[in-house]
Formats: structure tokens, C-alpha cells, sequence
């Protein structure tokens, strides 16, 4: 049988109460350092069965093939090891859209598809107007505008409003990835034309941006802060009049953020108005058109898909037992829920001395790990790991992250995996109503440690990860089933 737990009382309620939370930041530490100080103290786990150590393999529902083989390789030695034990970490239900109807893999939110692509005009991201000021407008000035491409377009044309090109030369229209550069467009009054307050130059050649393409189109102008483009728009609180824009609805593209100042990155909502737009157009529309018509058939063929696999996960915990099936959508997004979730499960049904999570792709050199445990006789609150120090903020791509507010993240552990004293995971459990989650898991454990535990004893492990100087590591990342199997063939002849 599955073992089930129930402290989450919805996943909805906690996302909402980890949203609200993000705003608070400083609330959020100073509460933590209240509990923290007032659960030092801590009773009861003399009660608590006693483990040496739990290791929590976070896994995706449908990776059967992969717990299958864990169970086969270095599993089976922890099975031998007395006071250890290993659970496989999942999702109670998988995301009802199939991945073709999401916006994105990692969510479980729909790609909707309207009425838009039916006739072939070529578009604009929105129509602006300078008109008399309405409360609701975000008055910010933003430079950029953060876009994601959910079917291939042609960008044809860019534009910039009209008003910054009036007391300035070399202004630049920018099309830029996570990586590079991948247009600049030098504009001026005379290269251009004016069209609704903004100015459009043709791209030198049609520029096509695949699906899944994402990046940013900001104007800017060289040696300066590019927020001066924006003049007595800047903060145009006392002017009566305000730019407006009025977005289309677009079947392809997925506005993710706008640029207020230098670095200063923020959720996208129709209220702003960008000094930047393009204009595009749709490329074999009639993909778009079938994919609409086949929806139905897919949902249809997606819902037996996830029938079968609960069955198959069903059969898989009563043979094994050892599954711990959280009540949460097995999603890229909920990562960090997923490991707060086993944390909370661990510390409230065990007194273990450490704790170990690691990713279902990874392969554990179980010896190795034996041998750092014991050398450990320290017990203060602490972890082990190949850490990260100092790393940004990213804006696109898998890790995008809007909602930490700060240009670098506290130091995070490696995503493959990290052991800690039970202490440290007790902390950590106790602040789950009101820790919010940012980006990866790795990052929101680094979050959460450094605001609940501050003091914590970092250590960071050299041959953690696979590196040219390492003869064996403790960890080895992101393999397939083939390759799990091969790497226990090669370390365990017997
Ligand atoms: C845009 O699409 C949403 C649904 O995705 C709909 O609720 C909204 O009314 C649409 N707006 C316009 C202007 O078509
Ligand atoms: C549209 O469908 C055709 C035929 O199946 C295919 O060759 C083409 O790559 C598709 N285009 C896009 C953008 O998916």
C-alpha cells in the first residue's frame, strides 16, 4: 500500500497563501526567527521510530522505469543498511491538459487558442493611445517587453514610441535571448514611420522566431540608463494624459514581462504600456487550425493515458512499498512543494539524524555516502552539498523567476541533490504555512534555509558531482534508465 499524507489541507490554499506571502518578505523572516527561536527546543521526536537516514528520491509520476531501476541499482544496498530508509516522492494526480493544450511543460496551464488565427493581417502586440488618465494604469515607464512564442511567427516590423526618438539620436531597437543578441535595429524620425504615436522601422529581412523562442524587445540607447529613454514619461503622475495600450489577444504569444528600470523585471499585465512593439505574422496558420480541431481527440487519448498510469503506480506501491504519494499536481512548478512535503512527512513520522534528497535521474554512490555520514559526529544544524554562491536571478528560460525580489539568490544546494541533519530538516518543515517558493526547488531550499536557519553549517563537498579530478563522486546527474544501470555495473563488480 501507498503511504498517504495529508497535512497539505489543498494545494490551492497553499499556493495562495505562498503568493501572498512573496510581498512579505521581511514579515516573513522576522516570523521565522520567532518560531525558529521558540522551536529549539524540540520534543516529542524521542518518540518518533529512529532512523540513521531517510533518503527522499523526488520522482515524476510517470518515470516508473526509472524508480524500477533505483530499486535495482544502488537501492538495493540501502535496503541491507539497518536505520535507513528510501521513498520514492509524488504527485497524488497528473495535470489534466496534455502537454500540447499547456502554456509551457512545466505548468498546467492552458494554451487557448481563439479566434484570432483565422484571418492573416499582420499584427501589432498591442494599439496604443495618449488619452486622459484613468487610475487603474500602471504609470511606470517600461523600456522592455519580455515575450514568449507558442507557435512560430515572422517578425516583420518594430517600433518605439515616436517620443523618445524626438531629443535623442542613436536609440536602438533590441530583440535579445537568455544567450545573445539577435537583431538591433538602429532607429531615428527620419527612418521611420509614425503610426498611433509610434514609430516603425521594417527589419532588414523578415526575422522568424520558432515556438518555445524567448527573449526580450527593449529600445535602448548606447552609455546611457536606458529608464532616461522615458523622459517625462517616466513617472507620468502629473501629466493628465497617459499612454495606453491595448493588447491583442494573441493565440501565439505569451507576454511574460516588462522592463521598469535597469534589471527590474516585472510580471506582465495588460495595464502597462512598453515604449516597444513589433508587428508579425503567423506562420502555417492552418497547423494552428488542426491543432485547435484534434483537441478534443487528444484530451480524450490524454485521460486514458493517465487512467493506465495510476493503475500502473497503484500495482507499484503495493509491491514495493515504498512510495510517499503527496496530495499535489505532479508538476515542474510544484518541485518545491514536493520537497517541503517530504520534509514535513519525514520529521513528523521520524526521529532521523539525517536526511538526503535527491532527484529520481540520479545515481547515488551509496558507500561514498556511508562514509561522509560517519565521519560526521557533529550534530549542530547543517547540510552537504556542491552549493552555489551568488548566482542571478534569471528573467527567461526554465528558471525564469519574477517574484524573488533581489538580483542574486542566497547560496542553494545542487538541484541533483543534498544531505542534511534532521535538525535542519525540522526547521525547515516547521516554517511550511508562510515559506513562499521561488523558481527551482535547489533555489527555494537555499531561500528557505537561509531565512529560517541562517546559522546554518554549510559543507560544501568537493566530489559531490562528477568533475575531471574525481575518481568517484557521490552523486552522478541527470542519467537514463541505460546509463543508471550501466554506471552500477561498472562500480559494483563483484
Ligand atoms: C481574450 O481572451 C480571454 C480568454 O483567454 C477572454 O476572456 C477575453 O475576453 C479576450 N479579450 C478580448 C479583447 O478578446
Ligand atoms: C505544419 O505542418 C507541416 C505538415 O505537417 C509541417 O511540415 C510543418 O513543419 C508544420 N509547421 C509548424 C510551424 O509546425
Amino acid at each position: 500500500m501507498a503511504v498517504v499524507q495529508q497535512l497539505y489541507p489543498t494545494t490551492t490554499t497553499t499556493t495562495t497563501t505562498t503568493r501572498w506571502l512573496s510581498f512579505h518578505n521581511l514579515t516573513v523572516i522576522v516570523a521565522a526567527f520567532f518560531i525558529y527561536t521558540f522551536r529549539l527546543p524540540e520534543t516529542g521526536s524521542e518518540d518518533l521510530t529512529f532512523k540513521r537516514l531517510v533518503i527522499g528520491v523526488i520522482s515524476a509520476r510517470d518515470h516508473l522505469s526509472h524508480r524500477n531501476a533505483i530499486r535495482q541499482t544502488w537501492g538495493s544496498l540501502v535496503q541491507d543498511l539497518p536505520h535507513v530508509e528510501l521513498v520514492f516522492v509524488l504527485g497524488d494526480r497528473d495535470c489534466p491538459l496534455h502537454p500540447a493544450d499547456r502554456l509551457s511543460s512545466r505548468t498546467c496551464r492552458e494554451w487557448y487558442i481563439g479566434e484570432d488565427i483565422e484571418n492573416s493581417h499582420v499584427r501589432t502586440f498591442f494599439k496604443s493611445k495618449n488619452e486622459l488618465a484613468k487610475v487603474t494604469l500602471d504609470s511606470e515607464c517600461s523600456t522592455g517587453l519580455g515575450i514568449k512564442i507558442l507557435h512560430p511567427v515572422i517578425l516583420e516590423e518594430v517600433s518605439v514610441r515616436a517620443t523618445v526618438l524626438k531629443n535623442a539620436a542613436d536609440i536602438f531597437i533590441i530583440l535579445q535571448d537568455a544567450k545573445e543578441m539577435i537583431e538591433s535595429v538602429k532607429v531615428s524620425s527620419e527612418s521611420c514611420s509614425e503610426e498611433n504615436g509610434y514609430c516603425s522601422i521594417k527589419l532588414p529581412a523578415p526575422l522568424y522566431l520558432p515556438k518555445g523562442f524567448e527573449g526580450e524587445l527593449r529600445v535602448h540607447k548606447k552609455g546611457i540608463d536606458d529608464i532616461s529613454l522615458c523622459g517625462e514619461d517616466l513617472y507620468s503622475l502629473q501629466s493628465k494624459t497617459k499612454w495606453v495600450c491595448k493588447w491583442i489577444n494573441s493565440s501565439v504569444i505569451n507576454y511574460k514581462f516588462v522592463r521598469t528600470r535597469k534589471d527590474v523585471f516585472t510580471k506582465w499585465r495588460k495595464t502597462f504600456c512598453p515604449l516597444v512593439s513589433a508587428k508579425f505574422s503567423i506562420v502555417d496558420k492552418n497547423n494552428l487550425t488542426v491543432h485547435k480541431k484534434e483537441q478534443e481527440l487528444r484530451t480524450k487519448e490524454w485521460k486514458n493515458h493517465l487512467k493506465f498510469l495510476q493503475k500502473k503506480i497503484d500495482k507499484e506501491g503495493e509491491k514495493n512499498n515504498d512510495l510517499l504519494i503527496l496530495p499535489l499536481m505532479d508538476i515542474y512548478t510544484h518541485l518545491p512543494h514536493k520537497v517541503m512535503g517530504f520534509l514535513d512527512w519525514v520529521t513528523h513520522k521520524y526521529n532521523s539524524l539525517f536526511i538526503l534528497k535527491i532527484d529520481d535521474d540520479t545515481f547515488l554512490n551509496v558507500p561514498l555516502l556511508e562514509l561522509l555520514i560517519k565521519s560526521e559526529i557533529n550534530t549542530t544544524p547543517s547540510w552537504w552539498s556542491q552549493f552555489q554562491y551568488h548566482r542571478s536571478v534569471p528573467v527567461y528560460g526554465k528558471w525564469a523567476d519574477l517574484e524573488y525580489p533581489a538580483l542574486t539568490y542566497p547560496t542553494f544546494p545542487s538541484g541533483a541533490g543534498y544531505l542534511m541533519t534532521g535538525s535542519l530538516a525540522r526547521t525547515v518543515a516547521a516554517g511550511r504555512s508562510y515559506l513562499a517558493s521561488y523558481g527551482g526547488e535547489d533555489v527555494s531550499m537555499g531561500i528557505w534555509v537561509s531565512s529560517v536557519a541562517g546559522n546554518t553549517r554549510e559543507v560544501d563537498i568537493p566530489c559531490w558531482l562528477p568533475h575531471p579530478y574525481c575518481s568517484q563522486t557521490v552523486l552522478v546527474p541527470q542519467l537514463s534508465v541505460a546509463q543508471l544501470t550501466q554506471i552500477w555495473g561498472k562500480t559494483h563488480t563483484k
